[in-house]
């Protein structure tokens, strides 16, 4: 079978964490924290990374730190992780959604200004399978509307956009480094900010709000902390950084010679002014596949090919039905997302793959046109 995705460790992994474990710094202190969160807030360019034990706590802890709250809405794309709308639910704020431009898969900023009202406190952009959304057009909007901006980078390590990364627009940006991201931990997540006194608060909150004297807290807190042998995997990834990027776009090419001149299989898109880096390569599969997507999957799987189908947008989800009113209003028209959900897989995508695997999963899935 050749996998969705596949953890490439072939850089000072294994001696970073040997050396954790003959130091014994196995927990939350230590040096390779430090040197993590400095490492990837170097490399997108910002001051500040505060590592966490994964991208959900990132973005509740950016949420909670910039004074999200409840009788506040944020805007959220309708095409995401599920993580989008719960992490905005978990801070007492209410998700509102909205509908993904037909070519990125990202949030379209077309349609933010409508969706704005008087409680809009804030926009989570997601930077779906790699490529960055529209972030100057975004950030005008909010700077016209006094919005807050956090990105949501999870799939999205070194995409830029203007020669800018991912990660370098919001007043936070939140990285996810699970073991399917192109930086990997394991589990673990880094919110990344400009701001000082942010980033001072999101260490304090990341740990359970302990201040002097030790046991007595002016504030509710979380554990959030990573791991010194998680953050020790985190830079050796993340000395290789340019080159697993590198890779990405590597595998994205061979797939697009692979798909030349092949009928209704719509690949992934790199607007004018982005690089793509194609996290997971996703396809929007045309009519002539008449058993449909979840039937290509299925015949996918017979051939020996992983896929997974694309993320079922929020207003579909059947945890939001009803009239509850911590959760997103989930009527209305999102033509583009619904038409995601029903066409878009995506392929193996692992930093390990070949030419060769590349080329034959494009021939078995030109297999499944009826
Ligand atoms: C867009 C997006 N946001 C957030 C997350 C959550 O990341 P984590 O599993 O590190 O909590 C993911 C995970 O895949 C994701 O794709």
């Amino acid at each position: 079978m050749i996998p969705v995705w596949e953890p490439v460790l072939d850089g000072n992994e294994r001696k970073y964490v040997l050396d954790c474990l003959e130091t014994n710094w196995i927990s939350s202190l230590g040096s390779y924290i430090t040197r993590f969160e400095e490492s990837v807030a170097r490399y997108c360019g910002v001051p500040y990374g505060v590592a966490t034990s994964s991208c959900t706590t990132a973005l509740h802890l950016a949420l909670t730190a910039l004074g999200v709250a409840p009788g506040d809405e944020v805007l959220i794309p309708d095409f995401t992780l599920i993580v989008s709308a719960n992490t905005v639910i978990q801070a007492g704020a209410r998700p509102v959604l909205v509908d993904a431009d037909p070519r990125t898969w990202c949030i379209d900023p077309a349609r933010l200004e409508e969706k704005i009202g008087p409680r809009t406190r804030a926009v989570m952009p997601v930077h779906m399978y790699g490529h960055p959304c529209d972030m100057p057009a975004i950030r005008e909007i909010a700077r016209a509307f006094d919005l807050l901006v956090i990105e949501d980078c999870a799939e999205a390590h070194g995409a830029e956009i203007g020669g800018r990364k991912a990660g370098s627009f919001g007043e936070a940006a939140c990285f996810s480094f699970y073991g399917n991201k192109i930086l990997t931990t394991g589990e673990g997540g880094m919110v990344l900010c400009s701001d000082a006194a942010l980033a001072e608060k999101m260490r304090l909150l990341r740990n359970q709000a302990f201040t002097q004297p030790r046991f007595v807290h002016r504030e509710i807190g979380f554990n959030y902390r990573i791991t010194n042998l998680q953050a020790a995997i985190g830079l050796a990834q993340t000395e290789k950084v340019e080159e697993k990027v590198e890779r990405k776009r590597e595998i994205a090419r061979w797939y697009a010679e692979a798909f030349a001149g092949s009928e209704d299989v719509e690949l992934p898109w790199e607007a004018p002014g982005a690089k793509n880096v194609y996290w997971m390569y996703g396809v929007k599969l045309g009519d002539s596949f008449r058993r449909g997507r979840d039937g290509v999957m299925a015949a996918m799987k017979e051939k020996g090919v992983e896929t997974r189908a694309f993320f079922c947008p929020m207003h579909r989800q059947p945890v939001f039905v009803g009239d509850d009113p911590r959760f997103p209003e989930t009527s209305g028209e999102y033509p583009v997302s619904d038409d995601l959900w029903k066409r878009g897989l995506y392929l193996p995508s692992g930093l390990g793959l070949t030419r060769g695997q590349v080329e034959e999963v494009a021939a078995r899935l030109a297999e499944c046109r009826d």
